[in-house]
């Protein structure tokens, strides 16, 4: 990645040779580039960067606010993955390690500069900056670098309620800058992260998620439909992989109270939303969620029933290459005669992609658009 800062070397993780797309945007370059112009940075300030996948522009300024302030960028995001990233690409430049700040926590301020990459979620976008603006200082830029397609006029429409009047920059190579002002000292007291609470009917559940966490108002069709077909083994050791608010970890904890039950989503939103709403619902001390990339470095052979409700994209990049490392290393992780159960979309044709790792597979209970597979080695 070259910048007027530099050149790095920024890599997506997980790291995989056969990727073809950048860790870093066009939206980024002109980032860096608009922070070197109009000389933003400052011997006083103060750097947050918000919702970056890899760390690019994190990385990109590293270098120059510790010599300038002394001091690091800090890094806000709902990501585990960007928090490895952020590691990875830190080191393998020779950078010091920016502060990270999980998304359901709030970074203390006041910072002065913020670039913030926009999410697709427009609850989530609405909690950070609720929470971001009392972080700042007076005369703070903030600055939204997007790429034009997904610059719609709701979106524009949204970030002028939420940061008052905007400015862009001219576009350069599809993407360009939202750019606002704020002019008040923020105080330094920012509200709670929102959450949002429900109940699942028919479960006997009452499900808390904090703004970024999947399916954050009633569940997903492709869950309720897990649920409706769920195992009927004798399970000891269970993971609900891509766990998010929790509901497959809870019900299975229900059903097999003797079993340990593991959660594990990338979201630190899904993470403590899972933690608060089992504990909640009466099955805390049986259940532990963590935040991991898919089942990395967990043991192999240390599960016997995997429960999963994959995801279909990362943000914005749709695709299966997720789904498919969940089931990759699913079949690591269980005993030589455990199970996994998938439950997707018919059209994704889970049924065939599982048969490169599992010998068995089997389709479970039948919906017009969902399939339940249980996949056996
Ligand atoms: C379709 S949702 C399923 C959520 C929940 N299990 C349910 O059934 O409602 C998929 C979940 O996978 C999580 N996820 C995405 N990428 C992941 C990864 N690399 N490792 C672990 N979890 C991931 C997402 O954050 C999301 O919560």
């Amino acid at each position: 990645m070259v910048s007027h800062f530099g050149e790095l070397n920024i890599c997506r993780l997980p790291l995989d040779p056969r990727q073809t797309l950048l860790a870093f945007d066009q939206g980024d370059l002109l980032a860096l580039d608009y922070i070197h112009e109009q000389k933003l940075l400052q011997p006083h300030s103060r750097v947050l960067l918000v919702n970056e996948p890899f760390a690019a522009v994190t990385c990109g300024l590293t270098e120059a606010v510790k010599t300038l302030t002394g001091g690091v960028p800090t890094l806000w995001s709902d990501s585990h993955i960007a928090l490895q990233a952020l590691a990875y690409n830190a080191q393998h430049n020779d950078l010091p390690l920016a502060d990270f700040v999980p998304a359901h926590e709030t970074p203390q301020g006041a910072f002065d500069l913020v670039v913030l990459k926009l999410p697709k979620s427009h609850r989530l976008l609405k909690d950070q900056v609720a929470r971001l603006l009392p972080q700042l200082a007076a005369g703070t830029t903030i600055i939204m670098p997007v790429m034009v397609k997904h610059l719609d006029t709701p979106l524009f429409q949204l970030l002028e309620s939420l940061l008052g009047p905007l400015t862009t920059s001219l576009a350069r190579k599809k993407a360009r800058l939202v750019l606002a002002e704020k002019g008040e000292v923020g105080g330094g007291e920012s509200p709670p992260a929102q959450t949002q609470r429900w109940s699942v009917e028919g479960l006997g559940l009452t499900l808390d998620h904090y703004s970024g966490v999947f399916s954050s108002t009633r569940l997903d069709p492709g869950a309720q439909v897990l649920l409706e077909n769920f195992p009927d083994g004798s399970y000891q050791h269970i993971i609900d992989l891509g766990c998010g608010n929790g509901v497959q970890a809870i019900m299975a904890a229900k059903k097999w109270p003797q079993s340990q039950v593991v959660g594990v989503d990338e979201s630190f939103m899904a993470v403590a939303s899972a933690t608060s709403n089992a504990l909640a619902n009466g099955v805390g001390p049986q259940c532990r969620f963590i935040t991991n990339d898919c089942l990395t470095d967990m043991g192999p052979q240390s599960a016997d029933l995997i429960l999963c409700n994959p995801p279909f994209h990362q943000e914005r990049v749709v695709g299966d290459q997720i789904a498919m490392r969940m089931f990759a290393q699913a079949a690591q992780v269980l005993v030589a005669d455990g199970e996994l159960w998938v439950v997707g979309n018919r059209h994704l044709g889970y049924h065939a992609k599982l048969k490169r790792w599992f010998k068995r597979v089997q389709q479970i209970g039948s919906h017009p658009k969902f399939v339940v597979l249980k996949a056996r080695l």
